[in-house]
């Protein structure tokens, strides 16, 4: 595949992010939101969630026949080409009136994340990267901020009810007794955008799934931050921990997380997969 090949793929990815988005709007605006299953403790699905899904599933097939297609909501298998779609990411903002949720569209290459956008259609932003071309919102470059050190610093650590309460309560203590403030807004794809961009200074959850963050990790790599990467292959269908910052604190959150996983210090967290460093 060509750049100009995912060039294409980049910019159409765009306005199938804005369409969903309209979409989302559409409901949330409608009250008609609230209308949610649970699949889990805390994890609805709505028919927004369920609509945006078949529309973009629509949408880049229609385009990109041999592509292959995961998505939250319809499932699917890694493919050599692959795109990976969260068509609402912070559901649970969503069915309850909250005004803090993306659509989420990463495309891949062979297990590397080439083109990440992820659009908030209430304040109108869409966050894009293309691996090796920096990151945007509303087309304007944007970093990370230059964090001093915990004191300094704002970590959104997200809460999974798929995952043990008790490795969370560590996580969050762990944070507060070093210094961070703490925050846990209820949308990955969210949290790194704010990250990418220098509102927020690291992003952490122990059990996330590919769809939530591929496109959020690529923005924060391009936006010169750290992250842990994410698994590809057969991992993309698992839950993962996601850990991604400013580089000063990267070490510390490294630390913190290992102390609060289940396997605690078993396993490590994946290696450095990117330090990405524009002076
Ligand atoms: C959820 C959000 C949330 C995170 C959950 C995810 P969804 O995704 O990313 O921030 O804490 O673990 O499941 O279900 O809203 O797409
Ligand atoms: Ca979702």
């Amino acid at each position: 595949m060509t750049s100009d090949d995912i060039d294409r793929r980049h910019r159409f990815a765009q306005d199938c992010a804005r369409e969903a988005g309209t979409i989302a709007r559409r409901y949330f605006r409608s009250c008609e939101a609230p209308s949610s299953i649970e699949k889990g403790r805390h994890d609805p699905v709505t028919r927004a969630d369920l609509e945006i899904d078949r529309f973009l599933i629509d949408q880049l097939a229609g385009a990109f026949p041999a592509d292959g297609i995961l998505t939250e909501e319809t499932g699917g298998v890694p493919a050599r080409h692959l795109w990976v779609i969260d068509p609402i990411d912070g559901t649970l903002n969503f069915a309850r009136g909250i005004a803090h949720f993306a659509v989420s569209i990463a495309f891949c290459i062979d297990g590397r994340t080439e083109s990440g956008i992820v659009y908030d259609p209430i304040s109108d932003e869409i966050f894009t990267a293309r691996r090796g071309h920096g990151a945007f919102c509303n087309g304007r470059p944007i970093r990370v901020r230059t964090t001093q050190g915990p004191w300094d610093a704002i970590v959104d650590a997200g809460y999974s009810s798929r995952h043990p309460a008790a490795d969370y309560v560590r996580l969050v203590h762990g944070l507060l007794a070093q210094g961070y403030a703490f925050v846990q807004n209820g949308s990955a794809a969210m949290g790194l955008a704010a990250l990418a961009c220098g509102r927020i200074d690291g992003f952490c959850e122990l059990s996330l799934k590919s769809w939530d963050v591929l496109a959020g990790l690529l923005l924060v790599e391009e936006a010169g931050g750290w992250t842990g990467g994410f698994p590809h292959g057969p991992g993309l269908l698992e839950d993962h921990e996601v850990l991604a910052c400013t580089p000063a604190i990267r070490q510390s959150l490294r630390d913190l997380l290992l102390e609060s996983s289940p396997l605690r210090g078993k396993t490590p967290l994946p290696s450095v997969q990117s330090v990405i460093q524009k002076s």
